[in-house]
C-alpha cells in the first residue's frame, strides 16, 4: 500500500471536509475517504472479474461513494433514521444536476418570501438560534415540506438543508457532535446564503463524479448488520468498516439537533424509540434496563471463545460501579456489545466469499479504567464465526476521558484485518 495518507489519519473524517461529495454532510464519526481509495485500489489492482465492496456500519457512505467512484459495486447497511436519510440522498449524485439546482433554486426563491414561525420549537432549538436565524431556516423547512416529493431532486435538497443546520447555529455544535448551547460561537452563516453555497457544492461534486463514473453502483438498506440482511450470500470479496466503539459514544444523540429541528422528537427520551433501539448497544443509556441480566448476556453460546475474559472484565466494571458516583452499567454495555459484535461476525461469514478480506477501523477501550482488549475479542469472534486469521495493526495512540481521574491505560486505534 502507498503511504501517501498518514496512518495516523487515515481514522478521522475532517480530512474529507475538502473532498467531493464526502464534504456534503459533516459526520464526525466517518474515516478518511483517500485512505478507503488508496485500499480499494490496492486490493483490485490485479482483478478485472467483479469485485464487491460492503460496509456493513455505512454511517455518511464513504465507503459506498468511493466505491461508486471508482466504478465498484458495493454494498451498505445502516438502520439509523437519519444518517440513512443522509446517505441514500449523497448515493443521488447521478441525478441531473440541473434539474436538482431548478429544483433548489425554487425552494430557496420561495423561502425568501415566506414568513417563517418560530414559536412552535423545543426549547433546545431556541438556544441553538437566534430568532431571526431561526425563521429564515423555519422557512426553508416549511416550503421542502409543502413540495415535498419522491423525486431525488427533493432527497437532495433535503439534504442541503439538514447539512446546513449545525454551521448556521450560535451553539457548540459544528466541531462534534453534541449539542452544546450553553457554549456560544459567533455566527458568521446566513442561512439562505449558506444554502445556496451548499447547493452550488453539491452541482459541482455531482458533475465530477459524474466525470469519473455514470451511475451508482451500490445498493444501500436501512437495516441491521447484526441480522440476516438484503446483502446476497457470498456476494462480498471486501469489508471495509468502523463500527461504533464500545466507548459510550450516543449515535443517537449524535443527531439529536437535526431529528429536533425536524420535529421527528421531541426531548431526548425520544431517542431510546426513535433511534436507539435499533443500533448497536455501545452506550450505557441503550442498556439500563438489562443490568440485571449482564451475566446471563455472556452466557450466550456466541461469546463462548472469550467468556473467561469477558467474565472477569465484567466483574471488575460492575464492581467500580459500587463507587463510583455515576453508576454506569458498563459491564452491561460491554457484554451487550460484545454479544453484537458477535452477531455481525456471524453475518459477515454469511456474505463473504471464501477468502475474502474484513478491515475494521476500531479503537479499544477501558471504561471506569478496566481495560478491554477489543482487537483481541473481536478477532477471536470472528475466527468463531468461521473466518481462517486476524491481525492489528495500530495506527495511533489515543485517550478517552472517561469518568475516572486515575485511569491511565494507554489506549489505541488501528485497523483489524481478518481473512478466510
Ligand atoms: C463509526 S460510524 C461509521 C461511519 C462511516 N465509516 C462513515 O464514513 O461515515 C458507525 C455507524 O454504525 C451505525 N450502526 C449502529 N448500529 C448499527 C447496526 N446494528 N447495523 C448497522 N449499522 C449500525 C451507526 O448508525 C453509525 O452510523
Amino acid at each position: 500500500m502507498t503511504n501517501k495518507i498518514k496512518k495516523d489519519n487515515s481514522t478521522s473524517f475532517v480530512n474529507n471536509m475538502s473532498l467531493p461529495m464526502h464534504r456534503w454532510y459533516r459526520y464526525s464519526a466517518g474515516f478518511h475517504a483517500e485512505w478507503v481509495e488508496q485500499l480499494i485500489k490496492e486490493k483490485t489492482k490485479d482483478i478485472n472479474e467483479k469485485f464487491r465492496i460492503y460496509d456493513p456500519f455505512t454511517g455518511s457512505g464513504t465507503v459506498l461513494l468511493t466505491s461508486d467512484k471508482l466504478g465498484f459495486e458495493s454494498y451498505g447497511v445502516d438502520p439509523h433514521p437519519f444518517i440513512s436519510r443522509v446517505v441514500e440522498a449523497k448515493l443521488l449524485w447521478d441525478t441531473d444536476f440541473d434539474l436538482f439546482v431548478d429544483y433548489a433554486g425554487k425552494v430557496l426563491n420561495e423561502s425568501k418570501k415566506k414568513k417563517g414561525f418560530t414559536e412552535n420549537y423545543p426549547e433546545l432549538i431556541k438556544k441553538c438560534y437566534p430568532e431571526d436565524i431561526l425563521y429564515m431556516l423555519d422557512a426553508l423547512k416549511s416550503v421542502l415540506e409543502e413540495k415535498k416529493d419522491d423525486s431525488n431532486e427533493h432527497k437532495l435538497t433535503w439534504l442541503a438543508f439538514v447539512s446546513i443546520l449545525r454551521t448556521c447555529s450560535t451553539a457548540g455544535t459544528a466541531q462534534w457532535q453534541y449539542i452544546l448551547p450553553n457554549k456560544t460561537k459567533k455566527l458568521k452563516n446566513h442561512p439562505f446564503e449558506t444554502f445556496e453555497k451548499k447547493i452550488n457544492i453539491m452541482y459541482e461534486d455531482m458533475k465530477f463524479m459524474q466525470s469519473c463514473s455514470s451511475k451508482s453502483k451500490a445498493k444501500f438498506f436501512r437495516q441491521d448488520c447484526r441480522e440476516q440482511n438484503s446483502v446476497p450470500d457470498k456476494s462480498i470479496d471486501l469489508v471495509i468498516t468502523s463500527p461504533p466503539y464500545a466507548n459510550n459514544y450516543d449515535y443517537a444523540d449524535a443527531t439529536r439537533l437535526e431529528l429536533t429541528f425536524l420535529g421527528e422528537i421531541e426531548k431526548w427520551g425520544d431517542l431510546q424509540d426513535y433511534v436507539r433501539k435499533y443500533l448497536m448497544r455501545s452506550c450505557t443509556q441503550h442498556v439500563s434496563k438489562l443490568r440485571k441480566e449482564t451475566f446471563e448476556i455472556i452466557k450466550d453460546d456466541k461469546l463462548k471463545c472469550i467468556y473467561d475474559e469477558i467474565f472477569e472484565v465484567c466483574k471488575k466494571l460492575e464492581g467500580e460501579r459500587e463507587y463510583r458516583s455515576g453508576k454506569k452499567n458498563y459491564h452491561t454495555m460491554i457484554a451487550t456489545y460484545f454479544l453484537d459484535i458477535a452477531k455481525v461476525w456471524i453475518d459477515l461469514r454469511r456474505v463473504c466469499k471464501e477468502n475474502s478480506e474484513v478491515c475494521f477501523v476500531i479503537g479499544d477501550s477501558a471504561p471506569y479504567g478496566v481495560y478491554v482488549p477489543v482487537d483481541e475479542w473481536m478477532g477471536k469472534l470472528a475466527l468463531a464465526a468461521g473466518f481462517k486469521e486476524y491481525k492489528f495493526d495500530k495506527t495511533r495512540d489515543r485517550n478517552v476521558k472517561w469518568d475516572n481521574r486515575t485511569h491511565k491505560k494507554p489506549l489505541k486505534e488501528g485497523r483489524l484485518w481478518v481473512k478466510g
